[in-house]
C-alpha cells in the first residue's frame, strides 16, 4: 500500500507566511505539521509516500523531508502545476499509484492517536473507501456527509452552504483504485476544483462500499492562524515531554511542563508551561506562559506572552502582553522606549497587526 500527502495549494489564508514557508511545514511544538503526517504514516506500516508539491513551494518541501531516510521511508515528489482540488492531485499522482490501493492524508491535517487503527480497518474489510468523520460546530467550512438510519454514508457534499448534519470528512482517506475510474467521471465544482468529495460521492453512484468511521480524538485542519494556534495547544498539552537542556538561572521559575533545547539561556524570567523552546534562545526578564512555542534562535526580553507560536530568529523586546500571536521567521518586535505614543511599523505583504 502507498500514501500519497498533497502538500501544494498556495495557502493563501495564511499570508504572507506562506510567501517563504509551505503552509504544511509551520511548526507546532517546534515540529512541522508534515513531519507530524510521516511519523503516524510510517507508523502505520506504510513506507512508500508521495508527496504533491506545488512550484511555487515544493523546493521549501523537498529541501525540509529530503529523500524520506529520516523516517526510513521513501519519497517521491510529484508536482501539480495548479491547485485544482484533491481529485487532481491523485490524477496527477496516477503514475506514482498505479494500480495499488493507497491512502491519502492531506499535508495540513493533524489527528489525534494516528492512522494504524484504520489502515488495519481497510486492509481487512477492502471497501472502495474508507472515510473518517468528525463532528464538526462549523460543518459548511468541510466536505459534509450524510448518513442513512443504518449509519451508512448516504450523500457527501463539499463545503455546502447549509449542510444536512454536522459530520466533516476528515482529511485522511483510504481507496482502492476504483477511485480512479470515479474521478474520471467527475466535472469541477463551481469553485473550479475536481472535488475529492464528488469522486467519493461517484463511487457510491456506482455502487462501491465506502465505510465511515467517526472520530472521537480531536483533528485539526491546521488552514488558518487560529487553527495553527489550535494545534499547538493541542500537540503541546498531549505530546510535550519535561526536558530540560538549556540553562535556567537562579532568579527564573519553571512550572508545569516545559522543553527548553540545547544551547537555550533563561534569565529571570517564568516559564509556565507547556512551552517548547528550541535551542539557542535568549528569554530574559520576560514571562512566557502557557502553549507557546518559540522557535530556535529567538530573542525575548522584558515582554510577556502567551499562547503564541514565535517562529526561528525574532527578537520580542519590551512587548507587554502578545497574545494568540503567530509571528514569521526573523520578525523583530520592540517597544519604543521613549515616551511618544508613535507606532512604526516595517511589515511584509498581507500582513496583520492589531494593536
Ligand atoms: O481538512 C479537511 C477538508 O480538506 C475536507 O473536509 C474537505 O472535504 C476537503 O476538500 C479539504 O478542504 P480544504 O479546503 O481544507 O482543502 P485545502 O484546499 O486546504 O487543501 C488541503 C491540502 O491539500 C493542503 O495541504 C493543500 C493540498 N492541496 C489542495 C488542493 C486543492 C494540493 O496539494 N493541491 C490542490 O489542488
Amino acid at each position: 500500500m502507498k500514501a500519497l500527502i498533497p502538500s501544494g495549494g498556495k495557502g493563501t489564508r495564511l499570508k504572507p507566511l506562506t510567501n517563504t514557508i509551505a503552509k504544511q511545514l509551520l511548526p507546532v511544538a517546534n515540529k512541522p505539521i508534515l513531519f507530524y503526517i510521516l511519523d503516524q504514516i510510517k507508523d502505520a506500516g506504510i513506507t512508500d509516500i508521495g508527496i504533491v508539491i506545488s512550484p511555487e513551494t515544493g523546493d521549501f518541501i523537498k529541501e525540509a523531508v529530503g529523500d524520506g531516510s529520516r523516517w526510513g521511508v521513501q519519497i517521491s515528489y510529484i508536482i501539480q502545476s495548479e491547485p485544482l482540488g484533491l481529485a487532481h492531485v491523485v490524477k496527477t499522482a496516477q503514475d506514482f499509484l498505479g494500480n495499488e490501493p493507497f491512502l491519502m492524508f492531506l499535508g495540513d491535517n493533524l489527528i489525534q492517536g494516528g492512522i494504524k487503527s484504520f489502515v488495519r480497518e481497510f486492509k481487512h474489510h477492502v471497501p472502495d473507501a474508507l472515510i473518517l468523520l468528525k463532528e464538526v460546530p462549523e460543518p459548511r467550512l468541510f466536505g459534509v456527509a450524510e448518513l442513512d438510519t443504518s449509519g451508512k454514508v448516504s450523500h457527501m457534499v463539499e463545503k455546502p452552504k447549509e449542510p444536512k448534519s454536522n459530520l466533516a470528512l476528515v482529511g485522511v482517506y483510504l481507496f482502492t483504485p476504483q477511485i480512479h475510474q470515479a474521478i474520471a467521471q467527475i466535472k469541477p465544482s463551481w469553485r473550479g476544483e475536481l472535488e475529492i468529495t464528488d469522486a467519493i460521492q461517484k463511487l457510491l453512484d456506482m455502487g462501491r462500499e465506502i465505510r465511515s468511521h467517526i472520530l472521537t480524538g480531536w483533528w485539526l485542519d491546521t488552514g488558518k492562524k487560529d487553527d495553527i494556534l489550535e494545534a499547538n495547544r493541542a500537540v503541546l498539552d498531549e505530546f510535550l515531554k519535561e526536558d530540560m537542556q538549556g540553562e535556567v538561572d537562579s532568579k527564573s521559575r519553571i512550572a508545569g511542563k516545559v522543553e527548553i533545547s540545547k544551547g537555550t539561556k533563561i534569565e529571570n524570567s517564568i516559564i509556565r508551561g507547556p512551552v517548547s523552546i528550541a535551542e539557542n534562545c535568549q528569554i530574559t526578564n520576560s514571562r512566557i506562559g502557557s502553549f507557546t512555542s518559540v522557535g530556535a534562535g529567538s530573542i525575548i526580553e522584558n515582554s510577556s506572552m502567551g499562547f503564541s507560536i514565535i517562529l526561528e530568529n525574532c527578537r520580542i523586546s519590551h512587548i507587554e502582553r502578545l497574545e494568540d500571536s503567530l509571528i514569521g521567521r526573523g520578525t523583530e518586535i520592540k517597544r519604543r522606549q521613549e515616551g511618544f505614543k508613535i507606532i512604526k511599523l516595517f511589515l511584509g505583504d498581507d500582513a496583520r497587526v492589531e494593536l
